[in-house]
């Protein structure tokens, strides 16, 4: 069921300069090149702020970690000040592309059908898309949480024949930024029932990534459970050491 590599994806958010993406990049790729051994196992992206996607690509290149954006426009080309096409990302050899994060959704009113469509985009130009799904403290207090997962995911579940390459990352709004993680028992219920949705679509292979304060600390827990693929961090991954204890956790 679950798959046989873990990937592990830093979220850098609205983080890092020129000066600080240096030392973070340096800080990665001399402890994986120094044992690679120890990462044989795993897939380890960042996702820096689009300015920076040059300089990731630049320092990345060649070596075993890959890269990718935060978000994609949901337009292709055109009109559209301050928007970033998937051509463009294509550009800087993006592999990933978060869509669907829960400050997107919060912040700039992002609908589940505007993230399945950039799901869409993404895809059909070999970009694996990372779609962000997760409940609020209210909905779990008010018993909604697979409600809401559902909802949420309904319209990537339409994808067709390219669910399969996509990757889901659940993330708890109310684990997000607050050192409050989802215990592991908590996620590997929304996890199970986010496999079996896409079971049902002939997709149980999909990678299903938690997201919410993982930290070198709660990651072995976490990775532990039965459909938990990866992680998608924050916080934890401006910093190179503790980005790679969780990577390896
Ligand atoms: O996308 C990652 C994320 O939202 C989790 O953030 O800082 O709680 O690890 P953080």
């Amino acid at each position: 069921r679950k798959s046989t590599s873990r990937l592990v994806v830093g979220n850098w958010k609205m983080n890092g300069s020129l000066a600080l993406n240096q030392t973070l990049l340096a800080g990665l790729l001399e402890k994986t090149k120094a044992t690679p051994e120890k990462y044989a196992t795993v897939q380890l992206a960042v996702c820096p702020s689009f300015p920076y996607l040059a300089q990731v690509q630049q320092a990345l290149s060649g070596s075993s970690i890959s890269w990718g954006a935060q978000d994609i426009s949901l337009y292709t080309e055109g009109a559209y000040t301050g928007e970033v096409s998937v051509g463009m990302l294509m550009d800087f050899a993006c592999q990933w592309a978060i869509v669907g994060h829960s400050e997107r959704r919060s912040y700039h009113g992002e609908t589940s059908q505007q993230v399945a469509e950039k799901a869409r985009l993404a895809l059909s130009q070999g970009m694996t898309p990372i779609v962000c799904i997760g409940e609020s403290l209210e909905q779990r207090q008010e018993g909604n949480t697979l409600a809401i997962i559902e909802q949420q995911l309904k319209p990537v579940l339409a994808l067709g024949e390219q669910l399969k390459n996509i990757v889901v990352a659940y993330e708890p709004v109310w684990a997000i930024g607050t050192g409050l993680t989802a215990t592991p028992e908590q996620a590997q219920e929304v996890h199970a029932f986010i496999r079996e949705l896409l079971r049902q679509q002939q997709a149980p292979q999909v990678q299903i990534l938690y997201g919410g304060s993982v930290k070198s600390a709660n990651a072995a827990s976490l990775f532990a459970m039965q459909d938990i693929d990866g992680a998608l961090v924050g916080g934890a991954a401006l910093d190179a050491d503790e980005f790679l204890a969780i990577a390896i956790a």
